[in-house]
C-alpha cells in the first residue's frame, strides 16, 4: 500500500505536513479559495489570493498551482487544485471533487516516487471540500484512485505516502464508502496490470480466492476435471490450447436478509493471443487487459460485501488463457457449452463470447433479479464509441438504457447500444444451433450483444457492458484514471447492487 488515509479535524492553517492541498474555485474576480483551507490565507498573511493571481491560477478544474508556505505555515508547500466554479448552493459535484483530489495526488505521489524511484516518505494534509458525506466519499475516492501507482516490478518499492483528510466528524460513513470503493478500483487495476506470465487463470482464481476471503465473500473455484465433468463447454475450448489450464470462479455474498440477487459474470481471458485467429503482434500488446470483466466482477463483490450492502451477489469469473497451441481448437470446431447450446467456432478470437455464453447460463441457477456481464468483447466497441465510453447492451432497451445511466451517474461514460434484430441472422450456422462469428461484417459490438443474449437467463433482466476501450488507458493519465489498467466498471457495480439493494432493478 503506497498510500494511507487517514481522517482529522484539526484546523488546515496549523496541520503539519509536507504538502498541504487546498482548493480554488473560478470567481468573475479571479482565483479564490474554496471551502476546506480555512485559516491558510491568514496563516500566509493574507497574501494568498495575490499569491495565486500572480502564480497564474484561475481555478480551472484540476489546474495545480504550487505556493511556497513561506515559513509561517507548518506545511512548506501550499498545493492549490482548482475546483471549477463553485456551486451557488449544495455540495461540489463528485466528479469534479474526485478529479481534483486525484491530480493533487498523482502530482504528490509521482514526485515522491520520482522516476527511478527511491522517493522519501511525504505527509500529505488533504484541506479540499468535505463537509458532507457525499463531498468526503468523493475527496476520498479520488486523491485514492490518483494515487494509485503500480510497482510491482519496479527494483525500488513506491514511497509510503500518508494522506490526512480534513473532514467533519459527521462525514465518517462517507470516508469509508469512499476509501472501499477507490480499494476495490485499485484491486483490479493491479490484476491488470500484472504481467500474463503471472497471472495463468489458476493465479487469477488465487488472487480472487485471497481477497474474497479478505471481504468475507465465499468462494469456489472449479478446475479442469470439474468444467468437463458439468459441462462447460465454452471455457474449456478456449483454454485447452494454453499449457496453463482455465477456472471458473464463483463468489457468493449473501447477507441473511437480503430480497435482490445480482450476478456479474466477468470475462476473464488471462492473455489473448486470438489462438489460432492468431492477432498481429501490435494487437496483442495490450491483451493482458482481457481479464478486466472479470477484474471488475471480483472487486465490486469484495467492495459490496465490505460495505455490507443487504443485497445478495454472485460473480463469475470466466478464466482461461486464449493461446494457439497443439490442442488449440480449430476454427470450424463445433462445441457444446454449458446448458447444451452447440456452436461452430469460426474465428478463435471471438473467444470471450464462448467463456461468458457458459458464466451466464450458469448464472441462471442462482435466480437472479439482474445479470450483468462485463467484458473486453470487441475492437468494434473502440471504433464505435472510442476508448472511454463503455457500450451498453441489453435484455431490452429500458434496460440498457438505465444501465448506462446508471454507469454516467457514478462517472463513467457509457452509451446504451440497440440488438437490432437483422443482425442476429449472421450467427446462424450451417451445422450448429450458433456460430461465434457473423456472416456480416457490419456491427461488431452488437453481434457480440447478440451472441450473449442466446445464454442470458430467460426472464430476467441482463445488461452486456463491453469496456475494450474503457479498461486499459493507452494515453497519458487523466482525472483519476491512470496510465494502464483503468479499473473501468468497478463503480458502476457497485452501485448497481447498492441501487438493488434499495429495491431497484434496472428496466422495472
Ligand atoms: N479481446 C478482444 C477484444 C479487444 C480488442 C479488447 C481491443 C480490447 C481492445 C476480443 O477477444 C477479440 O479479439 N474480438 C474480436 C472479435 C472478432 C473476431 C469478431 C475483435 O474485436 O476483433
Ligand atoms: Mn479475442
Ligand atoms: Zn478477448
Amino acid at each position: 500500500m503506497t498510500v494511507t488515509l487517514t481522517t482529522s479535524e484539526s484546523a488546515p492553517g496549523s496541520a503539519e505536513a509536507d504538502v498541504l492541498v487546498i482548493g480554488v474555485v473560478q470567481t468573475p474576480d479571479g482565483p479564490g479559495t474554496a471551502p476546506g483551507s480555512d485559516g491558510v490565507d491568514e496563516a500566509l498573511g493574507g497574501a494568498l489570493k495575490s499569491a495565486l493571481t500572480a502564480l497564474g491560477s484561475t481555478g480551472e478544474l484540476e489546474e495545480l498551482t504550487r505556493v511556497p508556505g513561506g515559513g509561517t505555515l507548518p506545511a512548506p508547500l501550499v498545493l492549490a487544485v482548482g475546483l471549477g466554479t463553485e456551486p451557488e448552493t449544495g455540495s461540489f459535484g463528485a466528479d469534479e471533487l474526485r478529479r481534483a483530489a486525484a491530480v493533487a495526488l498523482r502530482d504528490v505521489v509521482g514526485k515522491a516516487n520520482g522516476k527511478n524511484g527511491g522517493g522519501a516518505a511525504k505527509r500529505v494534509v488533504l484541506a479540499l471540500p468535505a463537509r458532507d458525506d457525499s463531498e468526503a466519499e468523493a475527496v476520498t475516492a479520488g486523491a485514492l484512485l490518483g494515487g494509485y501507482a503500480f510497482r510491482k516490478y519496479r527494483a525500488t518499492p513506491a514511497a509510503d505516502v500518508s494522506v490526512t483528510l480534513l473532514t467533519r466528524p459527521g462525514a465518517a460513513a462517507g470516508v469509508r464508502r469512499g476509501a472501499t470503493i477507490a480499494d476495490a478500483v485499485n484491486l483490479a487495476r493491479d490484476l491488470i496490470n500484472t504481467s500474463p506470465l503471472h497471472l495463468p487463470p489458476a493465479e487469477l482464481a488465487a488472487e480472487a480466492s485471497r481477497a474474497a476471503v479478505e471481504a468475507g465473500v465465499e468462494v469456489e473455484v472449479l478446475a479442469e476435471d470439474q468444467l468437463t465433468e458439468q459441462g462447460f463447454g465454452g471455457i474449456l475450448a478456449v483454454g485447452q490450447g494454453s499449457s496453463r489450464g482455465p477456472r471458473l470462479v464463483r463468489l457468493s455474498y449473501a447477507p441473511a436478509p437480503a430480497a435482490k440477487t445480482v450476478a456479474f459474470v466477468g470475462k476473464g481471458i488471462t492473455f489473448d493471443s486470438g489462438g489460432l485467429s492468431l492477432k498481429p503482434p501490435k494487437s496483442m500488446e495490450t491483451m493482458k487487459s482481457d481479464m478486466s470483466g472479470a477484474a471488475a466482477a471480483l472487486a465490486a463483490i469484495t467492495a459490496v460485501a465490505r460495505l455490507k450492502l443487504p443485497v445478495n451477489v454472485v460473480a463469475y469469473l470466466c478464466a482461461a488463457e486464449n493461446m494457439p497451441g497443439g490442442a488449440a481448437q480449430r476454427p470450424s470446431d463445433i462445441i457444446t457449452m454449458y446448458g447444451g447450446k452447440t456452436v461452430e467456432v469460426l474465428n478463435t478470437d471471438a473467444e470471450g463470447r464462448l467463456v461468458l455464453g457458459d458464466g451466464l447460463v450458469r448464472s441462471g441457477a442462482d435466480d437472479p433479479d439482474l445479470v450483468v456481464d462485463i467484458a473486453t468483447l470487441t475492437g468494434a466497441q473502440v471504433v464505435a464509441l472510442g476508448d472511454r465510453t463503455t457500450g451498453v447492451m441489453g435484455s431490452s432497451d429500458e434496460v440498457a438504457a438505465a444501465v448506462a445511466s446508471v454507469m454516467r451517474d457514478a462517472g463513467e461514460p457509457a452509451w446504451a447500444m440497440p440488438l437490432p434484430a437483422h443482425l442476429r441472422k449472421g450467427l446462424d450456422s450451417p451445422v450448429a444451433d450458433l456460430q461465434n462469428v457473423s456472416s456480416g461484417r457490419s456491427g461488431g459490438m452488437l453481434v457480440a450483444g447478440h451472441f450473449l443474449r442466446e445464454f442470458a437467463p430467460d426472464g430476467v433482466a441482463w445488461a452486456h457492458l463491453d469496456i475494450a476501450g474503457p479498461s486499459f488507458n493507452e494515453g497519458s493519465p487523466y482525472g483519476y484514471t491512470p496510465k494502464g489498467g483503468t479499473g473501468a466498471a468497478v463503480r458502476t457495480l457497485i452501485q448497481l447492487a447498492a441501487n438493488a439493494a434499495a429495491g431497484q432493478i434496472p428496466g422495472e
